[in-house]
């Protein structure tokens, strides 16, 4: 029989030592399609796609029931490398990429193009050579099909997050025999305007026959480049749909099972008293590789709730860290006035400050311990929390601590089997809210969040959101949320802080028009009327001040931070293509981010799958 699906996965049951997290689930995806896989955290996507790729995680722990189909053909793929021979690609969420090796390196990983030379042709292959030139011309042909405009000999380690998830898709690509490629939350960590691009070079795949899985919370991406829609909801399957009968509110009352509030700050909450200062930078840099901060100054007020947006690459992921000592800095830190080392980071503690980062896995997630530990840990350490005193010796808190982390999984709907399930074994967007949770157990008085909704399904997006807003409105901490997803900054924020190359490029309130945003972002001067004035904007002056800091002329020099002559070889300068590809259209980028309504530019590609509601 003609089988027209290039893959179908029928009756997938799986289970984690009893835990049932797929229920009858049944996949099926024809050749060029893009098809979405949508859900809340721990609804069981990666695991499904886990059993397609074969991954140990799934064989280690008892297997899974239900039949995988290939072209037709029932496969019993056991390891990633059998996946790859059946022409399965996976893009996975944490890079699997050689920071130190090319981009040509990276994409024929453990596929080298060999040449022969004389001694192989005596003692046998073992002794061929890694043809460098027809490496890098696969490479680059392979780039072009995509239409990146990236260097192949450019190294790895050095690109911004953004272009590293094109090397990814490069290296399946590559791979002549690939028929569908698996992206799991392929744009969790790109900018708006790198994700269209990115999805547009997955379209134009699509269109050569390559079909995709593709998993996203961003449910705009999905309305707009899938042909059609999986929803999981608690490990069963709730939903198949062509994407055209569905639009995003739908979407996600299917992935909820309840009607979703859009959020939206109340503006008239805010009180425009806040003007004393609880945090201020002065020429503060930080080199942090592929994210440096060059000379950011700024001033934070006490109570508000502060964005720091911009583009992927420009440096405003590196000031919380820098802040938090955890890269090298130059510049002053002023916390309620006092000058700060933030080389001594438990001073910084100690003066009230906390921070999520946004590398959940790098940001000491004990993952083998249980949830309760990982909540509480921080405060037991810094704060004495968590401590009782038996006949004058301290001892952990268990108790107090398991009721504590009780009512965070409740409060941030924390999905788990219990308090004492390790970590490592939660889904991605159930870890980021443990590590939020362990911050809010500080008790801040001014509370850093990097990237807090990177991977989070929408309801439970809503409600990191709205805890941030409590937090900030009933405890009155102030809140410095970085991120990516200026809708979602404009959402919450009072004021927004855009960076581009390193510096305040403007700041702007959460309800000024969206080409100012798109202005800033692109590196265009937004000249706020006013401004000239300077009194309340103080990165204006300092910006006006150009190039006579000590900090430019070491960065000049090149030999300070190894990263900024590093950066400076780069002749790309991959950022600045980025930043190009703003520049063009900032009134679309901005319309873009404006979220909600994405209007009906569902792909043109129809499926005659029958669909039940
Ligand atoms: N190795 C494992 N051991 C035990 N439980 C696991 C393991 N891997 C996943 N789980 C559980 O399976 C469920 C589904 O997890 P999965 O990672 O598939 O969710 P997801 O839909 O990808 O979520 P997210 O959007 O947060 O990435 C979760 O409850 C998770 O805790
Ligand atoms: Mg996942």
């Amino acid at each position: 029989m003609d089988n027209k699906f290039i893959l179908e996965m029928n009756h997938i049951e799986k289970d984690f030592f009893g835990n049932q997290v797929l229920k009858d689930v049944s996949i099926k995806v024809k050749p060029g399609e893009i098809v979405a896989l949508i859900g809340e955290n721990g609804a069981g996507k990666s695991t499904i796609m886990n059993i397609l790729f074969g991954m140990p995680a799934i064989h280690q722990t008892g297997g899974f029931k239900g039949e995988v189909i290939i072209n037709g053909e029932k496969v019993d793929i056991k390891s990633p490398i059998e996946a790859m021979k059946h022409g399965i690609g996976m893009v996975h969420q944490e890079f699997m990429l050689i920071d130190g090796y090319d981009v040509a390196e990276n994409v024929k990983l453990n596929r080298e193009n060999l040449k022969k030379t004389p001694l192989s042709l005596i003692f046998g292959k073992r002794l061929n050579l890694v043809d460098q030139a027809s490496m890098h011309k696969d490479a680059r042909t392979t780039l072009d099909s995509l239409g990146i405009d990236l260097g192949e000999q450019t190294r790895v380690g050095s690109l911004p997050v953004g272009y590293k998830q094109f090397v990814e898709i490069a290296r399946e690509l590559d791979k002549q025999n690939t028929r569908l490629i698996v992206l799991d939350e392929p744009t969790a960590v790109l900018t708006e305007s790198e994700a269209e691009t990115f999805l547009s070079c997955v379209r134009s795949v699509a269109e050569k026959g390559i079909a995709f899985i593709f998993i996203s919370h961003k449910l705009d991406e999905v309305k707009n480049n899938s042909h059609h829609v999986f929803v999981l909801r608690d490990g069963e399957m709730v939903g198949d749909y062509h994407t055209k009968e569905l639009n995003t509110i739908r979407m996600s009352e299917l992935m909820v099972g309840r009607k979703v509030e859009i959020l939206n700050r109340q503006m008239e909450d805010e009180d425009p008293s806040h003007q004393e200062i609880c945090l201020e930078l002065e020429h503060f840099g930080v080199s942090m590789p592929g994210e440096i901060a060059r000379d950011i100054t700024l001033q934070v007020k006490k109570g508000e709730i502060f964005g720091i947006g911009g583009l992927a690459g420009h440096g405003k992921i590196s000031i919380a860290n820098g802040i938090m000592g955890l890269y090298p800095s130059r510049g002053q830190v002023k916390i309620n006035g006092k000058i700060m080392d933030v080389t001594r980071t438990d001073d910084t503690l100690d003066a009230g400050v906390a921070f999520v980062s946004e590398d959940r896995r790098g940001s000491g997630l004990m993952l083998d311990e249980s949830i309760e530990l990982n909540i509480a840990i921080a405060a037991l350490k810094t704060k004495n929390r968590f401590v009782i005193k038996r006949l004058g010796i301290p001892f952990y808190d268990k108790k107090g601590a398991i009721k504590y982390a009780e009512k965070m999984i409740q409060e941030l709907d924390i999905r788990c089997t219990g308090h004492s399930q390790p970590v490592r074994s939660l889904s991605g967007g159930n870890q980021q809210k443990v590590c939020i949770a362990r911050a809010l157990t500080l008790d801040p008085d001014i509370l850093f969040v990097s990237e807090p909704t990177r991977g989070i399904d929408i309801g439970a997006k809503k409600m990191i959101l709205d805890s941030l807003m409590k937090l900030n409105k009933e405890k009155g901490v102030t809140v410095i949320i970085t991120s990516s997803e200026l809708a979602e900054l404009r959402s919450v924020c009072n004021r927004i802080a855009i960076v581009t190359e390193g510096r305040i490029a403007g700041i702007l309130s959460s309800t000024d028009e969206d080409y100012k945003f798109g202005m800033l972002m692109s590196g265009a001067k937004y000249e706020e009327p006013g401004a000239a004035q300077g009194g309340d904007r103080p990165q204006d002056a300092a910006a006006a001040q150009g190039g006579d800091w000590p900090q430019d002329a070491a960065a000049a020099q090149g030999g300070d931070w190894p990263q900024d002559a590093a950066a400076a070889q780069e002749g790309g300068r991959p950022q600045n293509t980025a930043a190009a590809q703003e520049g063009g259209r900032p009134q679309n980028t901005a319309a873009a981010q404006g979220g909600g309504q994405s209007g009906d530019v569902a792909p043109a590609r129809e499926t005659e799958r029958t669909v039940k509601e």
